[in-house]
């Protein structure tokens, strides 16, 4: 058979693997706090003040216009997950609709995509936690990457603090499933905690002229003075990872008690919540301060409550986010762990990495490896670049998976859908349609890297995977 060919079955899609299966360990609960810990972080956090300074208040359109394009996607990956439950998320859904060659373009795009997030967040949470190491007595040096220029001229080394983070989740993630799903859920109640308290404090302030005029740099992403992209668009292509999140949650499917039920309410849920939390959190911070006031600052939330006079809970939320954004990283990080081991098992990746440990039922070494991939990133990169190209694998995998939906949909009609999109040609479309214009709107070298990533990723593909793979072994094709 034709590598061209080669497809899963829906129903063969997690089976037939002895020694190589997940434990069963999560409910919907868990689900749910996988996906708000993995959607609301560094993106509010920190990404609002750069997005601010792109679009203007019209970076407020910009949160709009990436979350409806997320939604859809939300809602594709919903029918999906709870038809197709097995770990891989959009890579498995490809390689069920569309074919292995695809199914690995975007399985590579993922591992970007993930290790990248965890990268951007670690930076992101280094940039709130860089007091606290200061106070320790880490030189400057050691708090900031070689892209950083330093009060004496001099560039930093490496950024530490972001290093750390990211080998303690994953060192937190190899424990074990459960015990860090426990406290990842602790953990979101904080960070959500605090946003509550950051809109309750901004309210009083809110002003309404701060929103005019409203797209100072106008609508599409367009070159300014110094070649940056800005506009309400290029905004949208960065603000884009404030929401994604959501898909990490199908990456548990295989670990699931209840896939159909859970997943449904633990992508759909998530998704819903945190976008009601954006929209609010946006537009208070606009209403508190001008855009182009906090849009400097790096932990913009927390400066917007240093200038409304409330110090002492501008140190708490820093400190929330501090405590909480590593559930991030952790949601990241596992669903990456996730990816590889799929892929591994599938022969695409070499299995000795997809191996189960006995005791925690995880794959320790791919989880650690990926801890320490995130690590040298976060340690070296600045956040705006890691951000955006992490943005541009999840784009393509938003938009593998809106048209797996419509190839499912048209090869498969009768096969029952647990759940099914509403209006699904409109929605699969506006999730493909939306991703293509947001891809389209990020900085030239972003798309430059992507490309070139995936040149890298089809090179080992034709090297090692197409020769490898399970379905090459005689395994029956796909019905
Ligand atoms: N949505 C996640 C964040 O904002 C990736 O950090």
């Amino acid at each position: 058979m034709s590598f061209w060919m080669r497809r899963k079955a829906i129903d063969g899609a997690s089976g037939g693997h002895e020694g190589h299966e997940l434990k069963k360990t999560l409910s919907w609960y868990h689900l749910v706090a996988l996906g708000v810990g993995a959607i609301v972080g560094t993106g509010i956090y920190t990404l609002t003040g750069v997005g601010a300074g792109l679009a203007g208040p019209g970076v407020i359109l910009s949160f709009l216009i990436a979350g409806a394009v997320c939604a859809c996607a939300a809602l594709c990956y919903a029918e999906l997950s709870t038809m197709i439950p097995a770990s891989g998320s959009a890579y498995t859904y490809s390689y069920v609709a569309m074919g292995e060659p695809i199914a690995w373009v975007i399985g590579w795009s993922l591992i970007l995509e993930y290790t990248l997030v965890c990268a951007a967040v670690a930076v992101g949470w280094s940039a709130h936690a860089t007091g606290l190491f200061a106070a320790a007595g880490f030189p400057d040096y050691l708090l900031a990457g070689p892209h950083v220029t330093l009060a004496d001229g001099r560039h930093g080394l490496i950024n530490l603090p972001a290093v750390i983070i990211s080998m303690a989740v994953a060192g937190l993630l190899a424990l074990g499933t459960r015990e860090s799903a426990t406290i990842n859920m602790v953990l979101v109640v904080i960070k959500i905690a605090a946003l509550a308290v950051f809109v309750a404090l901004c309210l009083p302030a809110f002003d309404a002229t701060h929103f005019t005029p409203f797209m100072p740099k106008g609508f599409a992403a367009n070159p300014g003075p110094d070649g940056v992209k800005v506009g309400v668009m290029a905004a949208a292509s960065l603000i884009f990872f404030a929401f994604y999140g959501f898909d990490a949650v199908s990456t548990a499917a295989e670990e699931t008690k209840n896939p159909k039920r859970d997943l449904t309410i633990g992508i759909v849920g998530s998704m819903a919540a945190c976008t009601a939390i954006y929209m609010i959190v946006a537009a208070v911070s606009i209403g508190a301060s001008r855009t182009e006031v906090f849009s400097a600052s790096e932990a913009p939330l927390v400066f917007i409550l240093e200038t409304l006079k409330h110090p002492k809970i501008a140190g708490l939320v820093a400190l929330a986010a501090v405590i909480a954004l590593p559930t991030v990283i952790l949601a990241f990080m596992y669903g990456q762990s996730r990816i590889f081991f799929v892929m591994a098992r599938d022969g695409l990746l070499p299995r000795a990495l997809s191996r189960v440990n006995a005791r925690t039922g995880t794959p320790v070494l791919m989880t650690l490896l990926t801890g320490l991939l995130a690590a040298v990133l976060s340690g070296l990169l600045p956040l705006k670049e890691i951000a955006e190209l992490a943005n541009a694998g999840t784009l393509a995998a938003f938009i593998a998976v809106g048209a797996s939906v419509i190839v499912l949909r048209l090869r498969e009609p009768e096969r029952p859908r647990v759940f099914s999109t509403p209006a699904w040609p409109v929605v699969a479309a506006g999730a493909i349609l939306g991703c293509l214009y947001l891809f389209a709107s990020l900085p030239a070298k972003t798309q430059h890297y992507f490309f070139y990533a995936q040149l890298i990723g089809l090179a080992i593909y034709f090297l090692y995977g197409v020769h490898r793979s399970v379905l090459a072994k005689g395994a029956s094709p796909a019905k």
